[in-house]
């Protein structure tokens, strides 16, 4: 046995150091076969590339390029000096995630492009072809001709082959906090999709997305384009032309360029995932993959966990981030209150917002983040945390003063790691200071110097008004999660996010990596606390998307007092955060998703599924136990008369004995789901 999995050891070493071999062929084709990618010169001698599936054209004729402000456009005249191809066939193991090992296999085609005359710059492209789509950069080598650069816009596009169906947010600058549209890609428009103008909101081209954008075809085909790697470079918005070619609009710096930097680089990866199935979209792990491994050598203070806070009952109004007000949350016996609680449901951290002097007047933007208000003994606090086992998480609110933050951060996150706080949320809430956008090359490496802060450091973050996800946690394990996604606060404060919500958002932000959606809301309606809002879902619902939306830091958002005497509880106590696999049952975008996940450390299984406005009954399979054993699955069920929004409340628990091949039969309410909890024998 020993000796078989060495031979395999070795064999996947050699497969995946191979030597590129020098080709003339520019079509590349994924490790099964499926996904062909065909790079090729116009008449003009301009790159451009198309792609298949199944033998399906998906991408026709797309051109690839850069516009550049202090040099001629690299965009024609270009010949092939060089080209090979590489197979890769690896798998790694992530510090936590939906799965406990990747595989990472693709083939590769580099095609080195140097123009025939004048300047004779050069750069690459290097295509990585997967079973479930590709991701595509540009390189550009130190050269003469080339050293400074300032890119007016990327020409990379994306030629559909029709008008097809998008689930798409408005491509904001600073904000991905929107409902989706779900429309054709011509009637993409961001005012028809909640778009105003505001401090901390700006669309260039009312006609252009956010990514991922996932799309389904006449054909029934998913595609999904987003990007990996994102690096020193800007955010990739899609603007959508009339003939359905989607171009790449980088977010501008303030300077009116778009990318300032110099050669040698590369671009992050372009990336478009293809399947025949929604769920095939769930499954991919591309983006990850097309991110170099992991930096940082000590990974052991990195652990997925569960967290409450002093937050929900700020938003509702229970307590307020501001001492003057008389009703301040953050003070030292509310949190004890919440690390109790805490300690009580294996839930691992505590969240305390509003700790710090400067919320009493947010316009002035200079929050101190070493200070404490008069009623937050932060070591007294940190000291009962770890007599229970509960860590406290830090908060960092910037009000988007990103100079000022800049300038405080190191000693910020010494001030913490001096106390034993090892995880911090950051938050970007406003225009910036100075006037970038949040999407930004300038904040995009802001995110990044952060990021690197944190780990030197040991603290974990969980960014809200980020940069979107591009896989960088493989890199930064410490980046663990992020917003960057209209998530439970909207229920508070915000109108409300409809049923359907959480149903589109694995399919669309959720691909990007994970989200702070904050979930675990019992008391859906807080009369107590306001009137006019409420959470859009049942309670067994709100369990679901434990293992539905995937976070390894994963927020218990309701207030202590409302899991009082609620037998449910139980589930949000028993679910995991760490995974050794996941596996998606069915799912189809903005209706229904079913996933279930088999914990790491415990082996056993947790399973979600939730459903729009519309009730539905399931059959599930549950193939994926392990065979021969027995668990007692603990179902936590929409009650027959549960509704959204005139029943929300009503669920039923109930225990039963299963084993692989069982198929239980369970009913969602409208504006429902189902949680059930498989314990291992
Ligand atoms: C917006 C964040 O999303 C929210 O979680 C936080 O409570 C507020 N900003 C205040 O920092
Ligand atoms: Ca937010």
């Amino acid at each position: 046995m020993l000796r078989f999995a060495a031979f395999i050891a070795l064999l996947m070493l050699c497969l995946s150091c191979r030597q590129p071999e020098e080709t003339n062929d520019w079509t590349v084709t994924a490790p099964g076969g499926a996904v062909k990618v065909d790079f090729f010169l116009t008449e003009a001698r301009m790159p451009a590339y198309r792609v298949w599936f199944d033998e399906m054209l998906v991408l026709d004729t797309s051109f690839l390029g850069f516009e550049l402000l202090d040099s001629p456009d690299m965009k024609a005249g270009f010949e092939v000096k060089n080209s090979s191809k590489n197979t890769f066939r690896d798998s790694w193991r992530p510090v936590y995630g939906e799965n406990a090992i990747i595989e990472n296999y693709y083939d590769e085609l580099s095609v080195q492009l140097g123009e025939a005359a004048g300047l004779k710059r050069q750069m690459t492209i290097v295509f990585r072809v997967y079973d479930d789509g590709l991701g595509f950069r540009y390189e550009l080598p130190e050269q003469e001709n080339l050293q400074k650069v300032r890119i007016a816009e990327e020409l990379t596009q994306f030629h559909l082959t029709g008008d097809h169906t998008a689930w798409w947010i408005p491509a904001d600058y600073d904000s991905y906090e929107y409902l989706y549209t779900q429309s054709r890609l011509s009637e993409v428009d961001a005012t028809k999709a909640g778009y105003k103008e505001r401090h901390d909101r700006h669309v260039g081209n009312l006609k252009a997305v956010n990514t991922p954008l996932t799309m389904k075809t006449e054909q029934g085909l998913y595609l999904s384009i987003h990007e990996a790697n994102l690096t020193n470079y800007a955010g990739m918005t899609l603007g959508v032309d009339s003939n359905s070619v989607l171009r790449a609009e980088l977010v501008p710096a303030l300077d009116g360029s778009k990318v300032t930097t110099q050669t040698p680089f590369v671009t992050p990866w372009r990336t478009i995932q293809i399947g025949k199935h929604a769920t095939d979209l769930l499954k991919s792990n591309l983006i990850i993959n097309l991110n170099e491994p992991n930096q940082l050598e000590d990974v052991s203070r990195i652990k997925p966990m569960k967290y409450n806070g002093v937050w929900w009952e700020i938003h509702i109004g229970k307590s307020s981030w501001d001492y003057d007000t008389g009703i301040h949350g953050a003070n030292t016996a509310n949190v004890l209150r919440y690390m109790d609680f805490a300690a009580n449901n294996n839930i691992g951290g505590t969240l305390v917002e509003g700790w710090n002097i400067g919320w009493d007047n947010w316009g002035n933007k200079t929050f101190s983040l070493t200070d404490t208000y008069p009623d937050f003994d932060i070591e007294r606090i940190v000291e009962y945390g770890r007599e229970k086992g509960v860590e406290l998480i830090g908060h960092h609110e910037t009000f988007g003063n990103v100079a000022y933050y800049d300038s405080i951060v190191e000693d910020a996150f010494k001030y913490y790691y001096q106390r034993g706080v090892h995880y911090v949320k950051t938050g970007y809430a406003a225009g910036l200071n100075p006037g970038e956008f949040h999407h930004s090359q300038y904040m995009v490496n802001h995110y990044r110097r952060v990021v690197q802060l944190a780990a030197k450091y040991h603290i974990c973050l969980d960014a809200h008004e980020p940069i979107k996800p591009t896989g960088i946690r493989r890199t930064y394990p410490n980046m663990m999660t992020r917003e960057g996604v209209r998530g439970m606060e909207y229920n508070a404060w915000g109108g409300g996010n409809p049923p359907s919500h959480t149903t589109i958002l694995p399919f669309t932000r959720g691909l990007a990596g994970p989200m702070d959606y904050t979930p675990g809301i019992f008391d859906v309606k807080f009369e107590k606390y306001r009137k006019d809002q409420y959470v859009r879902s049942t309670i067994a619902k709100q369990l679901a998307l434990y293992v539905v939306l995937y976070s390894p830091l994963q927020m218990v958002a309701d207030l202590p007092e409302n899991y009082k005497d609620q037998p449910a509880t139980q589930f949000i106590k028993d679910v995991g955060v760490d995974w050794e696999k996941t596996v998606i049952l069915n799912g189809e975008i903005g209706s229904h998703v079913t996933i279930a996940r088999k914990e790491k450390s415990t082996g056993n299984w947790f399973l979600g599924a939730i459903t729009n406005e519309a009730a539905r009954k399931m059959e599930l399979h549950l193939d994926f136990l392990a065979k021969g054993k027995q668990y007692e699955a603990t179902i936590y069920a929409d009650a027959p008369d549960a509704h959204w929004d005139k029943n929300p409340t009503a669920y039923t628990i109930s225990k039963q004995m299963v084993q692989k091949g069982t198929v239980l039969k369970v009913d969602l309410a409208p504006g429902g789901g189902c949680a059930i909890s498989f314990r291992a024998e």
